[in-house]
C-alpha cells in the first residue's frame, strides 16, 4: 500500500465541489457561508440535529479555513478530532477509513492528510468530526464549540419551568380552585393529577371535587398551600421549602407525592437538635420516615443527647405510641451493650 497525500492544491476542486453542495444546504437554513466561524456555527446546529451532521458541514469549515480565513478562525483555529473515509466511486473498492486524527486546523497545510492507499479516478472523501474545539486566545483549555451533553435539555427545562411558573402565577387556563380556610388559589387539574395519584383519582372519579372543580384543604395555611403548588409547578424557592417543610411533609403524605416526602425527610434530618428532636421523632413515626427516625434515635442515644431532654422525655413517653417506645428501648439496648 502506497501512501498518497492529498495536498491543499489537489483537493481544492474537491472541496470546492463539496463546499458548493454545502452552500446549497446552508443557504436554505439562512446561514452565512464561507468562514470557519459560520462553519462552526452550522456545525453546532448539525449536532443538535444529528441526522444532518457533518458530512456536508465539514467542507464549510474547511472552505473557510482554506480559503480566506476570517480573523476569528486565524486567531482561534479549531482543534479538530476527526475520521476520514475515502471511497472510490468505482465498483468493488473498499473504502479507506483513517484512524482518528486530532489536530489544530490553522493553515492549508493542516488540511494535508496522508492516506494509506491509492485512489484513481473519482473518489469521495467524508470527513466526520468527532469533536471540534476552540482554544481561547490567552491559552488554556480548548472548549467544544458544540453544545455540551444535556445543554439543550437544560435550555428546554428552563423554558418549561418558566411556562409552568406563568401558568401558576397568571392562572392561565386554570381549571381548579383550592379552597383553604384563609383564601383560595387557582391551579390546573392536569398538573395536580400528574404529580399526585390522589389528586388524579379525585378528578377521575365521580367525587365532589370533580363536580365542583374545588378542592378543600382545611388543614394548611394559604401560604403553605402556595408552597405546595410552587413545588408541584417546579418553582419553589429554597427558603420557602425550608419554612413550610412540615406542612409540605403532611401534604406529601396525604397526596402521596413521594419525591416531596423524601425531600422533606432529608431536610428534617439536617437540623435535628435537642429542641426539636422529640418532635422530629414523633413526625418520623407518624409519617413512617425510617431514616429520620434512625437519625433521631442515634441523636438521642448514640450521642447521649437524651440527657439534654430529660424533662421533655417524661411528657413524650406519656403520649408516645407504644411501638415507638419499644423501638426506643431496643435502641437503648443496642447502644448500651455491656462490654
Ligand atoms: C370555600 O369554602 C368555604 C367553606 O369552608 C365556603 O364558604 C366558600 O364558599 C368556599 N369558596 C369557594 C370559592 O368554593
Ligand atoms: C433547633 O432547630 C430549630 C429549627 O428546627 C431552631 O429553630 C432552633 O433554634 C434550634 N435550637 C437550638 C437550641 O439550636
Amino acid at each position: 500500500m502506497a501512501s498518497s497525500t492529498f495536498s491543499g492544491d489537489e483537493t481544492a476542486p474537491f472541496f470546492g465541489f463539496l463546499g458548493a453542495a454545502a452552500a446549497l444546504v446552508f443557504s436554505c437554513m439562512g446561514a452565512a457561508y464561507g468562514t470557519a466561524k459560520s462553519g462552526v456555527g452550522v456545525a453546532s446546529m448539525g449536532v443538535m440535529r444529528p441526522e444532518l451532521v457533518m458530512k456536508s458541514i465539514v467542507p464549510v469549515v474547511m472552505a473557510g479555513v482554506l480559503g480566506e480565513p476570517s480573523r476569528v478562525s486565524k486567531e482561534q483555529p479549531p482543534l479538530a478530532r476527526f475520521v476520514l473515509r475515502v471511497s472510490s466511486s468505482g465498483p468493488g473498492r473498499r473504502p479507506y477509513i483513517s484512524p482518528v486524527h486530532e489536530r489544530l486546523l490553522r493553515t492549508s497545510d493542516d488540511f494535508v492528510w496522508p492516506v494509506d492507499s491509492t485512489f484513481l479516478g473519482r473518489f469521495i472523501i467524508d470527513v466526520e468530526f468527532l469533536d471540534l474545539k476552540i482554544c481561547p486566545l490567552n491559552g488554556g483549555e480548548a472548549s467544544p464549540v458544540w453544545p455540551a451533553d444535556g445543554l439543550m435539555q437544560s435550555v428546554s427545562t428552563q423554558s418549561t419551568l418558566r411556562c409552568l411558573s406563568r401558568m401558576l402565577d397568571e392562572g392561565i387556563h386554570a381549571d381548579v380552585t383550592i379552597n383553604t380556610t384563609e383564601g383560595t388559589l387557582r391551579a390546573h387539574k392536569a398538573v395536580l393529577s400528574a404529580t399526585s395519584p390522589v389528586f388524579q383519582s379525585m378528578f377521575n372519579h365521580d367525587l365532589k371535587e370533580k363536580e365542583s372543580s374545588t378542592i378543600h384543604i382545611k388543614d394548611m395555611s394559604l401560604e403553605s398551600c402556595m408552597a405546595l403548588l410552587s413545588y408541584l409547578y417546579g418553582t419553589i424557592k429554597q427558603e420557602n421549602f425550608w419554612k413550610h417543610r412540615l406542612a409540605l411533609l403532611g401534604a406529601a403524605n396525604r397526596y402521596d407525592i413521594a419525591d416531596l416526602k423524601d425531600a422533606c425527610e432529608e431536610s428534617l434530618l439536617e437540623d435535628i437538635n435537642s429542641t426539636n428532636v422529640l418532635a422530629r421523632l414523633q413526625e418520623a413515626w407518624l409519617y413512617q420516615l425510617n431514616t429520620l427516625k434512625k437519625g433521631c434515635l442515634m441523636y438521642l442515644f448514640d450521642f447521649g443527647k437524651i440527657y439534654d431532654v430529660r424533662d421533655e422525655v417524661n411528657d413524650f413517653f406519656r403520649h408516645a405510641d407504644r411501638d415507638l417506645m419499644m423501638e426506643m428501648f431496643q435502641e437503648v439496648l443496642t447502644v448500651w451493650k455491656p462490654l
